[in-house]
């Protein structure tokens, strides 16, 4: 099946220098949506129509070779867009596919059925029935029940408008019919614009086996033209997610305060509480708690694992029976065993923690590898950067390492080496012993504080 994008259009009503097609949803451009929903469905790129900031779009895509553009300029309706997309179509696939760019949660099970009912008729219409049909282009059946044309609101009679049976501007066409049926179209209409819907009526006249397939769920053909809309989408998608989460068995605290832009993959007994926003690819195990509050990014969580409120995670790994937080941060290449604590105020990067280690308070670990059984003190810093170059921390298994130390990469401290709080290392730590730096404490005899002159 060929596939054709629109996503020419200006979007004004969105009142910003985005454009409409890269406008996010649940943290992707809403092009990307219906480019990730299409996929797959045919051999040969895929065909987006561009127009209006066309070098902006492509220029976000520039590296995907499943995909083709055709420059529309002018836009001179979604007939003309097809039109323009004809030549790059592969005529020896039957069936051509068209979505718009700005309605983003067609899914692919809808795309899959609409493919299916393909085989047996020569057109099919993705329709759905509205409470309130306003603005869509409306469906009209004959005597018989078959569709014979679409009407645009602004072109429809009265009795038009009545009919509650909304075309949403997906379809599935005869490839081998666009030439000649999209050539044979006028503007003489309201908008003096080259309708695609147009299309419908020359295909029944000529008499084309019309057939329609309607969405599980009306989001999938919702479309999206200001921020209006593009924000009650957005909830209306949060919350089908959450409702997908519940269905599963996890426990959302509250399925309305949750966020998920991404993939988030749940184990069993998994309670998350309010206001966290999982972004990227999140994988959650059996057991595991999260606090309110977190932000979490491609991570994945093991079981058991307890995240304290106010945690961020981006590119971590957490071991099993962890417990981190409050206000943790596990920044990229954090590995965590299992059976962590990390407890406030401290920053994991590009390090491996031992099974069993702990890490509490106000600490900032980088480039390092951490041992079992370690524990870190409080305000303990490893110094991984002079400037210019990275150095690596390496803590032995059953280390102790005394609050307020620092570090000074490149380092090694031995097994079960104890260095005094507040030192500064700067050589090796050997194993087994005690080392520190400090300054020894004297007491001022006959010291006096001064007074007010
Ligand atoms: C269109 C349909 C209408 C349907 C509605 C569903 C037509 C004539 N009308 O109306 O029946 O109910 O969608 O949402 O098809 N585009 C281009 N080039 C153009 C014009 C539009 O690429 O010259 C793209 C737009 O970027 C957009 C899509 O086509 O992604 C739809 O265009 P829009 O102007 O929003 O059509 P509607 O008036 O919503
Ligand atoms: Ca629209």
């Amino acid at each position: 099946m060929n596939i054709v994008v629109l996503a020419a259009g200006m979007g004004k009503r969105m009142h910003s220098r985005l454009p409409k097609v890269l406008q996010p949803l649940a943290g992707r451009a809403m092009l990307d949506h219906v480019l990730t929903a299409t996929s797959g469905f045919s051999e040969y790129p895929s065909i987006v129509v561009v127009g209006h900031c066309a070098d902006e779009v492509m220029a976000r895509y520039v590296d995907r070779e499943d995909l083709r553009f055709a420059l529309q300029i002018p836009q001179r309706g979604t007939g003309h867009a097809l039109m323009i997309a004809c030549p790059e179509l592969n005529p020896n696939d039957a069936h051509t596919l068209v979505c718009l760019g700005d309605v983003p949660l067609l899914s692919r099970d809808t795309i899959a059925r609409m493919a299916e009912e393909a085989k047996s008729s020569d057109l099919v219409l993705l329709t759905v029935k509205l409470d309130n049909p306003k603005g869509y282009g409306r469906i009209v059946r004959n005597a018989d029940g078959n569709v014979c044309a679409i009407v645009e609101e602004k072109d429809a009679n009265e009795e038009e408008k009545k009919i509650d049976e909304v075309n949403t501007g997906i379809m599935v066409l005869p490839t081998a019919k666009l030439e000649a049926w999209l050539g044979a179209l006028t503007n003489e209409n309201a908008q003096g614009e080259y309708y695609l819907t147009d299309v419908i009526g020359l295909a029944a006249h000529e008499g084309a086996r019309i057939s329609t397939v309607h969405p599980d769920r009306i989001y999938e053909v919702e479309g999206v033209n200001s921020k209006v809309q593009l924000a009650a989408l957005e909830r209306t998608w949060q919350r089908a997610q959450a409702d997908r989460l519940l269905e599963a068995g996890v426990t959302l605290i509250d399925p309305d305060r949750i966020d998920i832009r991404g993939e988030l993959v749940c184990g069993t007994d998994v309670e998350i509480d309010v206001g966290c926003i999982f972004e990227g690819k999140v994988t959650i195990g059996n057991g595991v708690r999260i606090g309110a509050y977190s932000v979490i990014r491609n991570a994945t969580i093991e079981d058991g694992v307890e995240v304290l409120p106010y945690c961020h995670f981006d590119g971590a790994a957490i071991g099993k029976d962890s417990r981190i937080g409050p206000y943790s941060r596990l920044r990229p290449g954090a590995e965590l065993k299992g059976n962590n604590h990390i407890g406030n105020f401290v920053e994991v990067k590009k390090s491996v923690v031992g099974l069993d280690s702990k890490i509490n308070h106000l600490t900032y670990i980088g480039d390092t590898d951490v041992g079992a059984r370690v524990n870190v003190g409080a305000g303990t810093i490893t110094c991984n950067y002079d400037g210019v170059n990275k150095f690596r921390t390496k803590i032995g298994d059953d280390a102790f390492i005394g609050s307020a130390t620092q570090l000074v990469a490149p380092v090694e401290v031995g097994a079960m080496a104890t260095i005094g709080a507040g030192t500064t290392l700067t050589r090796n730590a050997p194993e087994g012993k005690l080392t520190l730096s400090r300054a020894r404490q004297v007491t001022v005899e006959g010291w006096m504080r001064p007074v007010k002159k």
